[in-house]
């Protein structure tokens, strides 16, 4: 067995849960659930790491808005460095704004190299951008994190409605853990009832300009409902 799978064991035992938060299909707003996620966890007052495993195109650091000027310390591995209150962690710190063309077994390096020199502190949450679709990298990363809790993301789309259906049979298959089903982009009306969500997000025009802007992203109706979704969620 590859020794750094009891590196990454070793690494993530200050971990308390780990959520992954997953989609059948691109665009449907992983990224923004997951860094919103985090972000409203965290004013809750939960210790919280955001974890970008979409390496063909992470976008949390965009939303989470990491200046270019933070990197990780590196001390007997990497330090993920504190952004907003929460100890955030991507390839974006190596690759900057140039493309990673990995293919394959590299893909699957990465992730374990990733997974293997980070240094989490103590979080009640880690939340983790995952890599898109139902290919190895989610597979791996499924393995390496130890089963994590899903939330999934869809959109009122009959579109993304039916590529989710495959990944939730996957996740069923797997006995991974469903947190709940968001339907996100829901615009208001009666919903068309594709999938039993367990919680609907707002189409919200606002969330552009919070881009990069964690303070204004706290003040979104998406927010406010995102915490909702939070109290049901993790009922302690
Ligand atoms: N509820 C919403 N209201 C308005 N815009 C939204 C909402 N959710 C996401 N968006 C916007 O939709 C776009 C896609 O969102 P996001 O990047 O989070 O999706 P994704 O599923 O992570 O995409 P990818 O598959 O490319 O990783 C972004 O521009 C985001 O700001
Ligand atoms: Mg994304």
């Amino acid at each position: 067995m590859d020794p750094r799978v009891a590196i990454i064991e070793e690494r993530l035992k200050s971990v308390k849960r780990i959520i992954a938060v997953a989609a059948g299909k691109g665009g449907v707003g992983k990224s923004t659930v997951a860094t919103g996620l985090a972000l409203v966890l965290s004013e809750m007052g939960h210790r919280v790491g955001l974890l970008d495993l979409d390496f063909y195109g992470p976008s949390t650091h965009i939303i989470l808005g990491v200046s270019e000027d933070v990197q990780p310390k590196e001390e007997r591995g990497i330090v993920p460095p504190k952004v907003h209150g929460i100890e955030f962690m991507s390839l974006v710190y190596y690759t900057k704004d140039n493309p990673a063309p990995l293919r394959g077994s590299d893909l699957t390096n990465a992730l374990m190299e990733l997974l293997a020199i980070t240094r989490w502190g103590e979080l009640d949450f880690l939340i983790v951008d995952m890599p898109p679709g139902l290919g190895d990298t989610t597979l791996d990363a499924i393995r390496l994190l130890k089963n994590p809790s899903f939330l999934v993301v869809t959109t009122p789309s009959r579109v993304a409605a039916e590529t989710v259906k495959k990944l939730l049979i996957l996740l069923e298959e797997l006995r991974l853990p469903i947190l709940g089903i968001l339907e996100n982009m829901s615009r208001s009306g009666p919903s068309g009832q594709l999938l039993p969500c367990t919680a609907r997000l707002p189409f919200d025009e606002k969330l552009e300009s919070a881009l990069s802007d964690p303070e204004r992203f706290l003040q979104t109706e998406f927010a406010r409902r995102l915490r909702r979704v939070v109290r049901n969620t993790f009922r302690s």
